[in-house]
Formats: structure tokens, sequence, C-alpha cells
């Protein structure tokens, strides 16, 4: 099963990569319309955005410039939030200003700088005579109050939309809905918003989110007709879905459990998991994280349709950061906290790498070799092996299973890993700290997705990376191809930015038969790392 996992996840995990950078430039221009090239799971999207390669040996994705088109501009009226955010996009400040003033600032605005700006705009619009200049003790007022207005729902951040609601929330999975009920007699206008939320931590992808299902959120008033609890709870609750890209170990972890983690380990345990697209096996396969985070069974709630669920609280959606990591500026809790979580969970030993007392004391460093079966394997594992263990690893080949907890206990006991890029490198968050990754990277220009996705977060581990970069001769893609085809030559001008194209030979054709001798200064680097941490904690 995992093998097929991999398989999957590896192309996914690869356009992913592309469409991640793409997306941070897309955001800037078309926050909205971003449509992410992600054509591995079915049909090519229509893209609106082009891959090239900027520089040599350097991909960057470049996205063509998107004006938006007027149709879709017509759709979006319907939606205000969107609405705002397009005319914030196309510079269309005016439209702004003849929205109510909360209105238009909690839309829009995810600055204090620019929610000011907006009240202020508004209210000088809205009192004739009025300018920036003499009426500025009115747009004060106004900023106050714009302030003060958190929507329900944040939909300004670009992997994914959260929404927070307190109160009498009550949830009816018959409609998708969550109604967030106002007992206030005067609920104005301005507060009967609605949104439509996936509950899947990467919005911008498609193709992702093409299997996760919307809930709508409504701010509705106790006046209106509004569905009846048939069960109270007294805990918060977080939906979510594990739709998706689930079952890659990759975005397991970085698209739903880091997430998870982040929105609900503030609850200390006294949380209550709603599950959209639920899937028994990927409860069972993180079983122990769940059980760690909640102390409360999981409700499948798309089999609730006979019921009402009402919570004082309700998380929709998950928080998320960057890639398989934690900005400790936008969370209590940090990536260290995450790690030290799952070794809880996983009854983990290791905290941290091995100190190499050279000569006195005979405990080998532990090499993991991460082997793939289906592509991307190694040819000559056994020599790489031997190699190894002639430099003074004690070195351990393996595949990861489906089976988290052998697989965590296994890396946790080592102090390197080595491997091809791919989804089973996602491993090493359970490594011990000052811990070694070896990540190497095949032909195809894969070094940019490859950093984006072990190398930075490895970092945020306290985990050493090294990067081995592989040579022509050591890629099997030598034996389908002649030297001087445009597959070295130029991998952008072979595939043209279609992912499915460079999938087929890039990812799923090519083998490694590493070239031992030019590899094995890597391996002692690695070793010289784990001296100088030993040297690092001795002083
Ligand atoms: C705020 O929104 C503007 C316009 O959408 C965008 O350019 C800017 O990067 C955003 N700033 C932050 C901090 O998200
Ligand atoms: C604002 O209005 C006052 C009084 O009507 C006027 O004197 C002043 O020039 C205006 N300022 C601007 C920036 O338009
Ligand atoms: C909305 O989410 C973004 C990104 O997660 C965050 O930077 C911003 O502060 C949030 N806005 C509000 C009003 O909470
Ligand atoms: C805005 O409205 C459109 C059309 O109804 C919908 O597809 C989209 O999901 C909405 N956007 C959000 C963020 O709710
Ligand atoms: C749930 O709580 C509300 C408000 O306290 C109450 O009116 C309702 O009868 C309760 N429903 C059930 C099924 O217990
Ligand atoms: C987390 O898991 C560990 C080990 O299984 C257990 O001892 C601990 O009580 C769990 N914590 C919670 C909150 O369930
Ligand atoms: C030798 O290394 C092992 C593994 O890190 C460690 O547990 C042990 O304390 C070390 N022994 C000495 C004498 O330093
Ligand atoms: C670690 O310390 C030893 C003994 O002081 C020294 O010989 C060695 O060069 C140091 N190694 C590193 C990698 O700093």
């Amino acid at each position: 099963m995992y093998d097929t996992f991999l398989a999957r996840s590896f192309s996914k995990h690869e356009q992913k990569k592309l469409g991640y950078g793409a997306f941070a430039a897309c955001f800037l221009i078309a926050l909205s319309f971003c449509t992410v090239f992600k054509p591995y799971l079915g049909p090519l999207p229509v893209l609106n955005l082009r891959l090239s390669i900027m520089g040599a040996g350097h991909k960057m994705l470049a996205v063509e410039e998107t004006t938006i088109p007027s149709h879709k501009q017509e759709t979006v009226r319907e939606n205000v939030t969107a609405r705002a955010e397009l005319m914030v996009d196309s510079g269309k400040f005016e439209e702004i200003l003849t929205m109510k003033p909360v209105e238009s600032a909690r839309m829009i605005c995810n600055t204090t700088d620019c929610r000011e700006k907006a009240a202020e705009n508004a209210m000088v619009k809205s009192e004739p005579g009025c300018n920036s200049t003499n009426c500025r003790g009115h747009a004060a007022e106004t900023v106050e109050k714009a302030k003060g207005v958190k929507p329900l729902c944040n939909i300004t951040g670009p992997r994914t939309n959260f929404c927070d609601m307190k109160g009498d929330i009550r949830i009816q999975p018959s409609s998708s809905s969550v109604f967030v009920v106002s007992s206030e007699m005067d609920v104005s206008q301005e507060n009967q918003d609605s949104w439509k939320i996936k509950p899947y931590a990467r919005k911008e992808d498609r193709q992702a989110m093409s299997s996760v299902r919307e809930w709508s959120v409504k701010s509705v008033s106790g006046r209106e007709n509004i569905p009846q609890c048939t069960r109270n709870h007294s805990v918060p609750a977080v939906l979510f879905s594990t739709g998706g890209y689930s079952g890659n170990h990759f975005h397991d972890f970085t698209d739903i459990v880091v997430p998870l983690y982040l929105t609900s380990r503030p609850f200390d345990g006294e949380v209550q998991f709603l599950i959209t697209n639920m899937r028994p096996w990927w409860i069972n396969k993180f079983r122990q994280i769940l059980e760690n985070l909640s102390r409360y069974e999981i409700l499948d709630i798309d089999s609730e349709s006979g019921e009402v669920h009402c919570f004082p609280s309700v998380a929709m959606g998950l928080k998320r950061h960057k890639e398989l990591s934690i900005d400790p500026s936008r969370s209590a809790h940090t990536m260290k906290d995450f790690r030290e979580f799952l070794r809880k969970s996983y009854s983990l030993k290791r905290r941290s790498a091995i100190r190499i007392r050279q000569g006195e004391n005979k405990t080998k460093p532990r090499l993991l070799i991460v082997s793939r079966k289906r592509t991307r394997s190694f040819t000559n594992i056994d020599r790489i092996a031997r190699m190894a263990r002639g430099l003074g690893f004690d070195a351990v080949v393996a595949e990861p299973s489906m089976n988290v907890q052998k697989v965590a206990e296994l890396v946790n006991s080592c102090d390197v890993v080595m491997g091809v890029h791919g989804a089973g490198l996602t491993n090493i968050l359970f490594l011990p700290d000052n811990a070694v990754l070896v990540q190497i990277v095949p032909l195809g220009n894969v070094e940019w997705i490859s950093r984006a996705y072990f190398g930075e977060p490895s970092k945020s581990m306290d985990i050493s990376y090294l990067e081995y970069k592989l040579s022509l001769k050591e890629s099997t893609l030598i034996e389908q191809f002649p030297l001087d085809h445009v597959v070295f030559k130029d991998p952008y001008a072979f595939h043209k930015g279609n992912w499915l194209a460079f999938k087929s030979v890039y990812l799923d054709k090519q083998n490694v038969k590493l070239d031992v001798k030019r590899f094995k200064p890597t391996l002692q680097k690695a070793l010289e790392l784990l001296l100088e941490h030993t040297n690092r904690s001795v002083r």
C-alpha cells in the first residue's frame, strides 16, 4: 500500500513544489484567482500560469500576469469577500469606498494600516464636506470600530481558510452548514456574513481541494429559522478534512498533522474532532497522534446527517504556516514542541543524536538508507551500505511502511538519514536533534523543490542538512536517452512545464546508481557534523 503512496506521492509532491513557488508569486498578483499547476491526478486544469526557467541551473516559476477575466469578475460579485479582495488586487479602491466602513475594513484588509485607511476613506466618503484632514475625529472612531470587528472566517491566508466561531454554533451535516447564531436583537446587516469553506490546508491547489467537502458558514440572528440542536456538546470542536492528498506521507504531515497540531494543541486534549471526508485507514495510521491531541472519540461528521451538533466554539479548517514547519512568530508552539510531542506520542527515546567519542566509545553512529522500490531506487544499495560501514556507520537499509510507530522507532534510533528526494524523507520528523539529513537530488532541476520540502524544514527541526546532486553518470536515465538529448541538456525545454511529462521521465524513470567514491565525502561530512555536535555539547 505504501509503495503506491510513495509513487503517487512523489509526483504530487513534486508538482506541489512547483505549484508552491508559483503560488508565492501568483498570490501577489491575483489572490483569488491563482490557479496552481497540479495536473497529476486528473486532466490538466486550465493553466493561468506557466512554468519557466530563469537563469542557468535555478528553476524559478514565473507567473503569467493575469488580469482577471470579466466573466470571472461576475461570478465573484456574489461573494462580497472575494470581491473585496479582487478590488484590492486590481487597485479599485474607488469601489471599496462605496462599501460601509466596517464592511470594507474587515473584508479587505490584512494589516492594521490598511484597515485604518479603508475605514477612514469610507468615513470621508460618507459624510458630505468631510475629507481626510477635517473629519479625523469621526474617522478615528470608525477606525476603532473597524479594528474591533474580526470576521468569523479568515480567508486572507495563502494556504488555508480558517474560521474561528464562538457562542452558539450549530452544525447541520445534512446541509453541510455551520450556523453561528447571534442572539443580539440589533443584528445589523454587517453581521450577516456567509462563507464557503473547504477545511483542508492547501487551498491554492485545485486538485487537492477537488476531493474536499465544502461547508458553508452562516452568521444568523436568533430570530431566523435555525435548526434545533439534537446533540449538545460542552467542549470546543475542530472540523477538518482527511481528503485532499492524504495517503501521501509528506502531505499527511504538511497538510494535516502539523496544521492539526497547530490548531488543536492549545486545547490540551479538551477538544472534539469532527472529520469530513473521513478515511478510516488514515485515522488508524495516525491513531497515536489523534488520541494525544483529543480525549474525545472522533466524530465522522459526514455520517451524522440526521443530527444537529451544537458546540460552544468551533474551529473550521486548520491553521497552517510553512511547508512541514511552524513559524515561531505565529504560534505559541514551535517545531521543537511538535517534535517533542511526536516523541511522546510514539514513546521515542532519543532526543539528541549520538556523541561520538573517538576511540573510547565503541557505539557507532547509525545511518538509515531510505530505499524505494518502484521509482528513484538505488541500484547499488549494498555497495553504498558497505562504504558507509567502512566509514564507521552502523548502516541500516529500510523502506518506510504504513506502520508509523515502527518507522518512528527506527528513524529515532538513527543519527543520519540518507535518501533520494521523495515522501519517505518526511520521517526525518522522528530523528533526534542534531541528526543529519542527506538528500540525494536526482536529475531534472529538482533542487528547488528538494530544498523547499525537506532542506528548509530540516533547519527548524534542528537537523543538519546536506545535499548531494546526482551527476549524469549516476542517473539511469543515461541508459534510456543519448547523452546529447534535451532531457539532459535542458529539462525545461523537454517538459515545457507539463507536469506529466516531467514526472514520467525525471520522477518515474530515473533510478540512482550512486558513485560511492564521489558520494563518500558527503557521508564523511555527516560524520563531521556529528563530531561538531559532540564538541558543542561537551563544552
Ligand atoms: C495584504 O494584502 C495586500 C493586497 O492584497 C498584499 O499585497 C500584502 O502582501 C498583504 N500583506 C500581508 C501581510 O499579508
Ligand atoms: C478639507 O476640507 C477643508 C474644509 O472644507 C478644506 O479647507 C481643505 O482644503 C480640504 N483638504 C483636502 C486635503 O482636501
Ligand atoms: C488571517 O490569516 C493570515 C494568515 O494566516 C494572518 O496573517 C492574519 O493575521 C489573519 N487575520 C486576522 C484578522 O486574523
Ligand atoms: C466566493 O464565492 C464563490 C462563488 O459563490 C465560491 O466558489 C468561493 O468558494 C467563495 N470564496 C470563498 C473564499 O468562500
Ligand atoms: C441543547 O441545549 C439547548 C440549550 O440549552 C436546549 O434547549 C436543548 O433542549 C438541548 N438539546 C438537547 C438534545 O439536549
Ligand atoms: C500521549 O501519549 C502518551 C504515550 O502514549 C501518553 O502517556 C499520554 O498520556 C498521552 N497524552 C494525552 C493527552 O493523551
Ligand atoms: C557512548 O554513546 C552512547 C550513544 O550515544 C551513549 O549512550 C553513551 O553514554 C556513550 N558512552 C560514553 C562513555 O560516552
Ligand atoms: C572536536 O574536538 C576534537 C578534540 O578537541 C578536535 O580534534 C576535532 O577537530 C573537533 N572536531 C570538530 C568537527 O570540530
